[in-house]
């Protein structure tokens, strides 16, 4: 295992793009959360901002019935039943701190 010091995000965003099989299965891949996940790294690429900001997919946390299900860190901060509507808050509370002045 090699640790990698150099990599040093200062906001990475995790969101469940999970899709079950089972149609009757909870999943947050049902919820629309691809498309959020595809909106917000298209606007992180937008920005310049990559270095800076990460936004990557999970294939599940275990909490499907919640779902979707997105995570922020540094300070892990869940949220649940997020959905596309709610792309204009998570930028301006995750993301428009770091954009480039
Ligand atoms: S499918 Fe997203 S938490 Fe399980």
């Amino acid at each position: 295992m090699v640790i990698d010091d150099k990599i040093k995000f200062k906001r990475h965003i995790i969101i469940c793009t999970n899709m079950k099989d089972d149609p009757a299965a909870p999943c947050c891949g049902r919820g629309e959360s691809f498309g959020l996940y595809k909106r917000l790294k298209e606007y992180i690429k937008s920005k310049n901002i990559k270095d800076s900001v990460k936004v990557t997919q999970a294939r599940c946390f275990s909490m499907c019935a919640d779902g979707p299900n997105m995570v922020v860190y540094p300070e892990q901060i869940w949220h649940h039943h997020v959905a596309p509507e709610d792309f204009d808050e998570i930028v301006e509370k995750y993301i428009r701190p770091f954009e480039v002045k």
